[in-house]
Order: C-alpha cells, then sequence, then structure tokens
C-alpha cells in the first residue's frame, strides 16, 4: 500500500497523465481493495520497411543501388565486413569499395577481413571482434554496418551489429547461393552455443539486402548448387508453380545454366521475403515455423557432425526425409513424394549422411533427439510443417516414431540404390 501511494504521488508531482490511464488512476476501483492491481495493455505498432535489392556488380561506379540505399536513411558513417574467402576470391574488392565510397557523401571507417564459415558461428569470438570494430570507429545506431560473406558469416556479424548500441543499420551482401535465396533475406541471425545451432541470436530486419549475382561466381560449384535446396524447399511449402518450374528446369540448374539459376535463386529470395513480410508473424512468436521444412532433422545432422555436414546438405537429407515421412503418414500422395525426390535426385542433392544411423546408449536414433530440439528452440507445443501436397505444408504436433525409423530405412536404400550419400 505505501509504496502504491508513492508511486501515485510521484506523478502526480510531475504532473504526468496518460490518455489512457485517464481518471481511473485515482478511481476506487483502481487504488481499493486488499490486493491492488492495475493493469494498462499498450498495443506498439512498428513498422519495418525490408529492402530487398538483385543486381550485379554493386560496387560498380555506374551501379546506384548501394549508394541510393544508403542516401534513404541519411546515415553519415559505414564500415564493411568482409569474408576472407570472398576478399581472396576477389581481391579488389576493398579498393572497389573504397573508389565507391569516394562518391557518395557516406564516410568509410573501413574495410575490415575476417574468416567465416560455420566456424565464425562457433564461439563468440567474432561477435566480440566486430563490437570492438564497431566501438573504435565510432559507428552509432544512425550509421551502417556492410557485411559481405556467407550465411554463417552474416549471422555472426548480424547477431553482432544487432546487440552493438542495441542495433546499428545492417546491409548485407549475401555471397552464397543458399545466403541469396533464404537466408538473406531472413530476419534473425545467431551463433551456436550449448553444441545446439542459433542458440544465441536476435530478431531484427536488416537495413537492406543487397543480392550481388557476381559473388556467387566464385563459390565453389558443389556448395553452389546445394544452395539450391532451400529454393526447392520454400516452393514446396508455399508455391507449386514454382516447384513445377524447378522440376522442369531441374538439368539446367543441376548445370548451373546462368539464367534459370540466378532467376530460381530471386524467386526463392521473394518467397522468403514475402512469407516473412506478409506471413503475419515475422519475429516468429507463435509455433508454426513453415520456412523450416525438413529442418529439425538438418540442425541436428550439422550439430552431430560437428558441423562437417554443411546446413545446405543437412536441409537436403532433412527434406527427404520428412517427404518420405509425409508420405509414409498418409499425408502425401505417393506420386507427389515421387516427384520430389526425383528432382533432387536430378538436382544431384545428397539426401543421406552415415551420422543418420547412430544410436544412443538407448538404442535410440541420435537424430531423433533434433525433434525435441526443435520445440525447445521454439518454445510451446512441438509443430513440425509436413507436407499435405506440393505446395502445401500442414503443421503436425507429433511423431510417429515407428514410422520415421521406417522413413529414415527407406531414405537409406534409396541412396544405395540412386540418391547421393555425403560423410
Ligand atoms: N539467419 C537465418 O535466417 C538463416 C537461414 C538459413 C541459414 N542460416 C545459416 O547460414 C549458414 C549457411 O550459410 P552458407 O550456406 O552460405 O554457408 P557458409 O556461410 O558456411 O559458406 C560456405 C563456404 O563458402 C565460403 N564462401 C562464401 N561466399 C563465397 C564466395 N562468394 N566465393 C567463395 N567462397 C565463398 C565460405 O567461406 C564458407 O567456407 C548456416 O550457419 C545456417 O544456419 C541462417
Ligand atoms: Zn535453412
Amino acid at each position: 500500500m505505501k509504496s502504491r501511494a508513492s508511486f501515485v504521488n510521484c506523478n502526480r508531482k510531475n504532473g504526468w497523465r496518460d490518455g489512457v490511464l485517464g481518471d481511473s488512476w485515482f478511481s476506487p476501483a483502481a487504488t481499493g481493495g486488499d490486493h491492488f492491481m492495475e493493469r494498462h495493455d499498450f498495443d506498439i505498432p512498428l513498422t519495418f520497411r525490408h529492402r530487398v535489392i538483385f543486381t550485379r556488380g554493386a560496387f560498380d561506379a555506374g551501379n546506384l543501388a548501394l549508394g541510393e540505399i544508403l542516401a534513404e536513411g541519411g546515415g553519415r558513417k559505414a564500415l564493411v565486413f568482409v569474408e576472407k574467402s570472398v576478399a581472396e576470391a576477389w581481391e579488389a574488392l576493398s579498393e572497389e569499395i573504397s573508389e565507391y565510397f569516394s562518391g557518395l557523401d557516406v564516410a568509410l571507417a573501413g574495410v575490415r577481413v575476417f574468416e567465416g564459415g560455420e566456424a565464425c558461428k562457433a564461439d563468440d569470438s567474432l561477435v566480440k571482434a566486430v563490437w570492438e570494430e564497431i566501438d573504435t570507429c565510432h559507428i552509432d545506431r544512425h550509421s551502417y554496418v556492410l557485411v559481405i560473406g556467407g550465411g554463417a558469416f552474416l549471422d555472426a556479424v548480424g547477431f553482432a551489429t544487432s546487440t552493438a548500441h542495441r542495433g546499428v543499420r545492417l546491409v548485407r551482401f549475401p555471397t552464397t547461393t543458399l545466403s541469396q535465396d533464404d537466408s538473406g533475406v531472413g530476419v534473425k541471425s545467431a551463433i551456436n552455443a550449448f553444441g545446439k545451432k542459433n542458440w544465441v541470436g536476435s530478431f531484427g530486419v536488416p537495413f537492406a539486402v543487397i543480392n550481388d549475382f557476381r559473388f556467387l561466381e566464385s563459390q565453389d560449384t558443389e556448395s553452389s548448387r546445394a544452395g539450391l535446396i532451400e529454393a526447392v524447399k520454400v516452393a514446396l511449402v508455399k508455391d507449386r508453380g514454382f516447384f513445377e518450374w524447378i522440376e522442369e528446369n531441374a538439368e539446367a540448374l543441376a548445370n548451373m545454366e546462368r539464367v534459370p539459376f540466378e532467376e530460381c535463386v530471386k524467386r526463392s529470395a521473394l518467397l522468403h521475403a514475402r512469407h516473412i513480410a506478409l506471413g503475419g508473424d515475422a519475429f516468429e512468436a507463435g509455433s508454426s515455423r513453415p520456412l523450416d521444412f525438413g529442418h529439425w532433422a538438418a540442425h541436428k545432422l550439422e550439430a552431430l557432425t560437428d558441423y562437417e555436414l554443411s546446413h545446405a546438405e543437412a536441409v537436403a537429407i532433412g527434406l527427404a526425409l520428412d517427404t518420405i515421412y509425409s508420405r509414409k503418414t498418409g499425408l502425401l500422395a505417393e506420386a507427389e513424394a515421387a516427384r520430389i525426390l526425383k528432382v533432387l535426385r536430378v538436382m544431384g542433392m545428397a539426401t543421406h549422411h552415415p551420422e543418420m544411423d547412430a544410436v544412443d546408449e538407448n538404442g535410440e536414433r541420435k537424430v531423433l533427439a533434433g525433434i525435441d530440439e526443435f520445440r525447445e528452440h521454439l518454445g510451446g507445443r512441438l509443430t513440425v510443417l509436413m507436407l499435405a501436397g506440393i505446395g502445401e505444408g500442414v503443421d503436425v504436433h507429433e511423431f510417429d516414431k515407428p514410422l520415421l525409423d521406417e522413413s529414415i530405412a527407406e531414405l537409406m536404400s534409396l541412396c544405395e540404390l540412386s540418391m547421393k550419400t555425403v560423410g
């Protein structure tokens, strides 16, 4: 009672009144009774602009895309982080960046090069190094951090940027197929911890995403092709027409023919972005995670293989597994499942890894622990997306373990026949 009285007086003395509180602030209902309880709910509307650009040669003098984006935000300073393998593949990049900025009203604080790959998410050393650079270069919340690299590098630098000063503007330049067709346009960033994928992280909409197709030219062909798996995934859960287009172009995509390849990356990125912007749950407060089809097994397999298996490869396995499981549970028609598996085969996606068969001391497959970890990461009730048809996802809330075991065995036998195993 005492603390309530002083709280009311304090606000009264300061002359503070609030439209929502109004006169109820002093009404008997608000102040009387043995158990003081007063509740005020505020809806806080927030709108973010998600700027997604496709281009080639973003730092060419005549390319206005980046300059326009930076001018739109009004910031006056930028600090650039480049993944080492990208800096090595594009030796003139630092110079090109410096020259590009010399024509802008935005000062370039520096270009910093760090190692990327999954290892940069293994601990917080890159995150801390990025914080230090942001501090040393006096980058504030109106300045920009540009990050150029693969999905893992974007994740680690993105997480550091989203926590420095509680969030500095981030412009992402994804440089792998997977990061261009999926993670770059995402609104999450994270590093790994406690032996689990993406355990420490944050949600936040980047200031802009610039998908520069030129960077994809230096990625090795196998990984670049594997990165198309996220396009297959988003087509399967969101867009039957896109899946059919992939099906028709599967061979051309496997051969990395430039025109269909870039179209595939673009359509996938836009489908992901559209889902995030219009799906009603950008920051994943609910339990449904349609963009994570095939990911419960994928994330576990990555951790089980100590990240030797890439995210793309792991997703291909998880996606094939959940396709077979969807069919075995009667959700997905036999013919549709066969079409999906055929596309994976034609596109050269690996769909098995020996770690799928590893068992724990109780004889249970280790990969199955991924189900519980998936639930725990998301919170609430177990919700995993399966397929009811091509382009049609459906949430399920429990697994039939014997059927799941059969599905893994079938995946194994398929690989012995004609599909690919990694590891
Ligand atoms: N935040 C999200 O929403 C989200 C979504 C999907 C995936 N991810 C994360 O993304 C990561 C996977 O990303 P990835 O597939 O890009 O792998 P990656 O970042 O590990 O890159 C793969 C390899 O390619 C190299 N590389 C990158 N760009 C290159 C280029 N242009 N030329 C030559 N080499 C290049 C890297 O150094 C690395 O060795 C995973 O950690 C995954 O969890 C995050
Ligand atoms: Zn993924």
